[in-house]
């Protein structure tokens, strides 16, 4: 028997979500059904809202979410009923050409559940990132489940299926960051703030943090952020510099996602440094650059797709590292919220007053 449930609606580009049915089919073969424990509130949901990722209205929203697996399709093996997962949007496909490589972490061809959620009258719905987890259950590719410590609350784990994944990676993983190490981080959201901790539990011996809002400049200090930039009223290129002897950061992470931040962390770097754009442009924006300083400043332009994570490996350790108390999770979770409070969550993100409102079921 399918399942009827609700779960949060975005409906059209740039209406305010609704709460409604969603009608969750029995897994099928290779598919999990979830039963969601807490889903944070992600900038990318907002981004699908407003139709800046795509047109297949309407969708599901929600894809940082923890819970407890419901039930489980034929042939599925890496999961069972009761056990307690984090839901990842990179389902490896262990055949593609990154896979084959040895590069997993760059999947191109990530597993979803085959079978569509729908509207109580049969609509399909486009869940978002593959997940669509602010509902009481969603249905997912059972490799989209990874088994981690029950010991963690559903709030904090779920963070690690997106956006503190994706900051904590990108110093981590794409970043490479390591002791000793400079960093600069534009942006200081719940991504920016993760590729704080992150370059900290790295062992980086200066880390700048950079934002137009002093209250996120403030909660930047409690990840491990040595110093702050506001850069609405100072240059940021030029308070980097400063900070780092005159020569730029080892490592510029970009969590915002505009031209313009992009630039700063472009030239906030020092010689041969490391530029990681994590933040997720707009198909509208567009980058000019000479090309003499692309060459001249040598290094590497990387971005980083959720971090470059291979969930399997990341999310079990960094909830260890978080039950260890190594690793500050919870600073993380400004409020816990109902379904029913997702548009209201989206404009407190915009008004800059969260890291990050947890839906918990
Ligand atoms: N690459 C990935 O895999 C991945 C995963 C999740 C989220 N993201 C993206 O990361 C970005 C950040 O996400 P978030 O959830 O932290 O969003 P958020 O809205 O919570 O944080 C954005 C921060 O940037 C600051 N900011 C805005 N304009 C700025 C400017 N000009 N200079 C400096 N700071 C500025 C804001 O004050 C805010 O603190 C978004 O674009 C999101 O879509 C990427
Ligand atoms: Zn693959
Ligand atoms: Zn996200």
């Amino acid at each position: 028997m399918p399942y009827e449930v609700r779960g949060v609606i975005a409906g059209g580009k740039g209406e305010p979500v609704t709460v409604q049915t969603v009608i969750v089919p029995d897994p099928g073969p290779g598919e999990a059904v979830v039963n969601v424990q807490a889903c944070g509130v992600c900038h990318t949901d907002l981004h699908y809202r407003e139709g800046g990722i795509n047109d297949e209205f309407p969708f599901l929203l929600g894809h940082e979410a923890a819970g407890v697996v419901e039930a489980v399709g034929p042939g599925v093996t890496g999961v069972a009923p009761g056990d307690y997962v984090i839901l990842n949007w990179r389902a490896v496909c262990g055949n593609c050409r990154a896979c084959l490589r040895g590069r997993p972490w760059y999947c191109f061809a990530t597993h979803n559940a085959g079978q569509k959620m729908t509207l109580a009258d049969g609509t399909p719905l486009s869940p978002a990132l593959g997940i669509g987890a602010f509902a009481e259950k969603t249905l997912v590719a059972a490799g989209q489940c990874t088994k981690v410590d029950p010991d963690a609350r559903p709030a904090v784990a779920g963070l690690l299926g997106c956006g503190v994944m994706a900051g904590l990676g990108a110093a981590i993983n794409t970043g490479g960051v390591t002791r000793g190490d400079s960093v600069a981080v534009i942006g200081c959201g719940g991504v920016g703030d993760a590729a704080i901790l992150g370059s900290s539990v790295a062992g980086a011996s200066k880390i700048i943090a950079v934002d137009v809002d002093d209250r996120k400049l403030e909660l930047a200090g409690q990840f491990g952020a040595t110093h702050t930039v506001n850069s609405r009223t100072t240059d940021p290129v030029e308070a980097i510099r400063e900070l780092t002897g005159g020569h730029g950061a080892d490592v510029v992470i970009e969590a915002v996602g505009r031209p313009e931040t992009y630039k700063q962390a472009f030239y906030a770097r020092d010689l041969a440094g490391t530029v990681v754009l994590v933040g997720v442009p707009t198909p509208d924006m567009t980058l000019e650059l000479p090309l003499l300083d692309v060459f001249g400043r040598g290094g590497a332009l990387k971005s980083s797709w959720y971090g470059d994570c291979l969930p399997s490996r990341d999310f079990p350790m960094l909830i260890d590292l978080y039950l260890q108390g190594r690793l500050n999770l919870d600073g993380f979770v400004s409020e816990t919220i109902e379904l029913d409070e997702v548009e209201e969550a989206f404009a407190k993100m915009h008004r800059g007053e969260v890291l990050r409102s947890v839906v918990v079921l």
